[in-house]
């Protein structure tokens, strides 16, 4: 029994710190839930053996480097969980044996987030801080001054502390990970760690360009009259400009399990359609003349409790583990399953992420997996069946070569990714090619994945500079390929020679650099020579003060362009006649002048204004420097306004602008 708590102690904290220290939950909520309520058990019966850093003692994760700590000026406790209506109904006995007459509940969504405590002083935001452990968490005012959801300015004398969810909306969750993916990027497991990840960056340019928002429950301490019940609060919070979440309930008779259990399945269907993630419900005693009566334990209080909905998970079998190789090289592995519904969809194959994942849970071919889904949105696997594998099953070797060239897969410097390396590898030259085509880089269309298949089988393409040298009479002998397409081809590969640089730095496929990033290196360098110019002669941290270029982007473009075959294949397309430069100007009366906008405009939105400028002729920079002739700034306007200012460029107001072009 001792060494059994010890087992889940250890494992427990290591959880604990994958989840909450970096963003990276390894087991699903209902496995870590389930560990949690063992050890609580086996403690209660044996507390001589209950470990002084057990994870039943924590509330969460502690601070990392790089935030400075917050001592938050209350505890943010945790809430119990629960699972069932019986539960819930022994919860409303114990109240009432505490002497709460005729309790009423309040019962809120439980966002799967990341608990956030908003510091306001005489009206204003001064601090916003992350839980961590519950009595100490990290400061993150700058990220959370990017949230729109966060009233900057309250009308509220005095200090209030105000504790809210912050969290991703589902659907951006989903454009976030498909963004990533684009640019080569790892994906986020969830809505919440997308969230997190998002307010833990070192960066807030990053946190702002997510769209996070908060919902405000909670006055953790503030000073003069306070609302007295939780009703109050939330219509108290509404006032003074708080995001609430209106979608709640008001319950009594907890104790009447078959409604309990008709509201909580009603709940349960329910939150397939909300925006937002969610992980339970939270039962509050409305009344808050009964909180300082009932208290709290250290961790969580008892007047409120959460009710956790069971995970939707399945059972199937993984047939195959086949490994997929990326543009840029990265071998992943792709589980193929035997297909099943889940959460309203059929799923048949799931990422395995990487060769560490695989080991670190034991995925064997073969194996009966549970398979559940991330933020509802990307199947999982959470677990093997050990116990219901067959005897002469072997642990999954991964290959240790590149499944198309055979070459020897090697793994970089901290990265969990084996990659093939081999440059003209045909795998990754047809990634490449794919990659090269597609919508949003040149957009050439006609050239699907068979015909580029057998393009590179004749070897009549080698990279994507020979695709400029196709000639009718390569094409019209390939299969499936008539004389018409063969023309519809040459054009739209002809027309794709002035996409313009954006679309060709992307379509290049340097590692993180994704369509948007793209746009603005193009933005910044005008041209291709201006930036192979920069990274001849410049370092990285240069790249660093174009707008949205994190030094990791930095290094990335530096390596790239720096590196021989990646110059070559630029010359060879460039002789070609495929255009080096941004999209020339259109003629007008802002020919050769250059606008950036900074802030929230009162009337336009940003690209609204951006467009007028460029069908006026003028350009948009991507950040401030002396090529810039104007910035229009609006609301919150931050350090490119200062910068400006120093630098004594022009700034104008949305109205001077108008003005100006008319
Ligand atoms: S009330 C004193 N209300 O769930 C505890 N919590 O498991 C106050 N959560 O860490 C918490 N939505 O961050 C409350 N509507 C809601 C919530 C909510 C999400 C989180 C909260 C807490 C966790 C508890």
């Amino acid at each position: 029994m001792k060494e059994r708590m010890e087992e889940l102690t250890e494992q427990l904290n290591a959880w604990n710190r994958a989840y909450y220290e970096e963003d990276r939950p390894v087991v699903s909520d209902a496995e870590y839930d389930r560990a949690m309520r063992e050890l609580e058990d086996l403690e209660e019966h044996h507390p001589q053996w209950k470990r002084p850093d057990s994870p039943t003692l924590r509330v969460g994760g502690k601070a990392v480097e790089g935030f400075a700590p917050v001592t938050h000026r209350r505890p943010l406790l945790s809430l119990a969980n629960t699972f069932s209506a019986a539960e819930l109904a022994d919860f409303e006995r114990r109240l009432r044996k505490d002497g709460v007459e005729e309790p009423v509940f309040v019962v809120e969504w439980k966002i799967d987030g990341l608990t956030v405590a908003l510091e306001y002083e005489n009206g204003v935001f001064v601090r916003g801080a992350t839980r961590g452990d519950g009595v100490v968490g990290e400061d993150i005012t700058a990220n959370l001054r990017t949230v729109k959801t966060i009233p900057l300015t309250i009308d509220f004398p005095g200090s209030l502390v105000v504790r809210g969810e912050a969290y991703l909306p589902k659907r951006d969750f989903a454009k976030l990970n498909e963004e990533r993916e684009e640019a080569g990027e790892s994906l986020f497991a969830n809505p919440r760690n997308a969230a997190a990840g998002s307010l833990r960056q070192l960066d807030p340019k990053i946190a702002a360009k997510r769209p996070l928002a908060v919902f405000a429950y909670d006055i953790v301490d503030g000073s003069g009259e306070l609302p007295r019940s939780q009703e109050e609060t939330l219509t108290f919070l509404k006032g003074l400009g708080f995001h609430v979440n209106g979608d709640r309930d008001v319950l009594t008779g907890l104790d009447d399990e078959e409604s309990v259990a008709a509201f909580l399945e009603k709940r349960a269907a329910d939150r397939r359609g909300l925006s937002y993630d969610t992980d339970g419900l939270v039962f509050k005693l409305n009344d808050f003349r009964y909180r300082d009566l009932i208290g709290a334990t250290a961790k969580a209080p008892r007047y409120s409790i959460a009710y956790k909905f069971p995970p939707e998970e399945k059972e199937t079998t993984l047939t195959a583990i086949d490994i997929t190789l990326g543009r840029t090289g990265v071998l992943t592995p792709l589980g193929q399953l035997r297909p099943v519904t889940l959460a309203g969809s059929v799923i048949s194959k799931v990422s395995l992420h990487n060769s560490d994942y695989v080991a670190e849970k034991d995925l064997r071919v073969g194996d009966r997996v549970v398979i559940h889904k991330a933020g509802d949105v990307i199947p999982e696997v959470v677990r093997s069946l050990p116990e219901k594998r067959r005897s002469d099953s072997v642990p999954f070797v991964f290959p240790s070569v590149c499944p198309v060239c055979g070459e020897k897969a090697v793994r970089l410097e901290g990265e969990a990714a084996l990659r093939c390396v081999n440059e003209s590898c045909p795998g990754r030259l047809r990634e490449s090619v794919k990659h090269f085509v597609s919508k949003n880089a040149m957009d050439i269309e006609g050239l699907g994945p068979a015909i580029t298949e057998t393009l590179l089988a004749k070897g009549l393409i080698v990279d994507v500079g020979d695709l400029y040298d196709l000639k009718k009479e390569d094409l019209v002998v390939l299969d499936k390929m008539g004389e018409k397409s063969a023309e519809n081809l040459l054009r739209s590969l002809e027309k794709s020679k002035s996409a313009g640089l954006a679309r060709l730095l992307f379509g290049l496929g340097v590692r993180h650099v994704g369509a948007v990033t793209a746009a603005h290196i193009a933005a910044h360098f005008q041209s291709m020579d201006a930036l192979l110019d920069c990274v001849d002669h410049e370092e990285p941290a240069v790249l660093a003060e174009v707008e949205d270029i994190g030094g990791v982007i930095a290094d990335s473009v530096f390596r790239f362009f720096r590196l021989e075959s990646n110059r070559a294949l630029i010359a060879k397309l460039k002789e070609r006649g495929v255009a080096m430069t941004a999209e020339a100007p259109k003629e007008g009366k802002l020919n050769g002048e250059t606008f950036l906008f900074t802030g929230t405009l009162p009337t336009l939105r940003r690209h609204e204004a951006e467009t007028m400028v460029k069908d006026a002729g003028g350009r948009i920079l991507s950040g401030v420097s002396k090529n810039l002739n104007h910035l229009v700034a609006g609301e919150k306007a931050g350090s490119k306004l200062e910068k400006a200012t120093k630098l004594g460029i022009h700034v104008m107001t949305e109205a001077e602008f108008l003005d100006y072009i008319r």
